[in-house]
């Protein structure tokens, strides 16, 4: 199961928004089309938004015709860049792709793309080490809770929260997790699909039954992914993140974010400083098309924001850090991004 799959200037995404029911696969061919695939979540995720851009800019650069390469490609990466506003792993791989671009038209289509399946494979190996580094408290009998969907389908390969999931089950390991259905786009539901799918035991609960498993006792930890890491170890993820670190930590629940390097921020100091997207109000009127409420008037955050002082420990490529500001810096001054 693959969300991304591009080959010689062909950019082929899984349309998330008709999972579980419907595989469609579809070709992107313009710049404009990756960019509303972005905003209308065909593809979504922070890696995966990622990887998805810097494949829209070698669509845009292959589809230059004349003038000035640089100020089209300009045009290209900012229309790109305003798809979303949470996920910094977009603006971290646009800048990593700007940098590449020369006046060689040829040139830089062929280095743009070869970047471009880099960030890809890195994103693997980092969900691989991320799996690494979590995989030893997925034991036989434990159980996980697990919120919106840091999966396969949100990454390359193997997601970042599910990978040790992944590994474990690829080991023998008998364990069991259970999947918040992560209301109002139910992304929860696509992560109990990618699981299910692997012969992973997954069950699936409504968001407002996640406390009372932690209160059964019966929650081993809380993995979650991240959208946006601030310096001071803030964690911006998918709305109702919050709830599950303050239940979490009431209940004496471990409370792990997996968060690969690209995933932070340094610019920004804390979480409150963090752009939080607010989507349609449909998302939350609505439901396959059927109307849920008559009350128009809707607040829609698409994510929120813990502060570092609930979670237990950021799991990235590198280990497990503390989710704090010096334990960032030692990471990130060892030249780890
Ligand atoms: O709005 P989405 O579906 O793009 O949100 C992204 C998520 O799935 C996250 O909340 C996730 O934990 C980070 S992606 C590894």
């Amino acid at each position: 199961m693959r969300a991304i799959n591009y080959d010689d200037g062909q950019l082929t995404l899984l349309d998330q928004t008709k999972l579980p029911t419907e595989t469609v696969y579809k070709t992107y061919e313009s710049v404009e089309e990756v960019a509303r695939a972005i905003e209308e979540m065909v593809v979504r995720g922070a890696p995966a938004i990622g990887i998805t851009a810097a494949y829209g800019t070698v669509i845009g650069a292959r589809k230059f015709v004349s003038g000035d390469f640089k100020v089209y490609m300009q045009k290209v990466i900012k229309r790109l860049w305003h798809t979303r506003p949470t996920a910094v792993n977009l603006h971290w791989a646009l800048e990593r792709m700007e940098q590449i671009i020369t006046d060689d038209v040829d040139d830089s289509i062929q280095l743009l793309e070869q970047e471009a399946r880099l960030i890809e494979a890195e994103d693997t190996d980092i969900n691989l080490a991320i799996g690494n580094t979590l995989k030893h408290l997925v034991q036989d009998k434990t159980a996980f809770l697990i919120h919106c969907n840091p999966g396969r389908l949100a990454t390359s390969d193997y997601g970042t929260a599910t990978a040790p999931f992944y590994l474990a089950h690829e080991a023998g390991v008998k364990f069991k997790v259970y999947s918040d259905e992560t209301r109002p786009r139910l992304q929860g539901a696509l992560t109990a699909y990618e699981l299910s799918d692997a012969g992973i035991d997954v069950t699936v609960i409504t968001d407002s039954t996640a406390a009372t498993l932690m209160q059964q006792g019966k929650i081993t930890a809380v993995f979650v992914g991240c959208d946006r890491v601030a310096a001071n170890g803030d964690v911006v993820n998918k709305i109702g993140t919050l709830p599950l670190a303050i239940a979490a930590q009431y209940y004496g629940v471990p409370f792990y974010v997996a968060a690969p390097t690209p995933t932070f921020d340094l610019k920004v100091a804390n979480g409150a400083d963090i752009p939080i997207e607010e989507r349609h109000a449909s998302e939350v009127t609505h439901l396959a098309g059927q109307s849920l409420t008559s009350v128009q008037s809707v607040y829609n955050p698409a994510f929120d924001v813990t502060p570092h002082e609930l979670i237990t420990a950021l799991a990235t490529e590198h280990g497990l850090i503390e989710a704090s500001q010096e334990a960032i810096e030692e990471l990130f001054r060892k030249g780890e991004r």
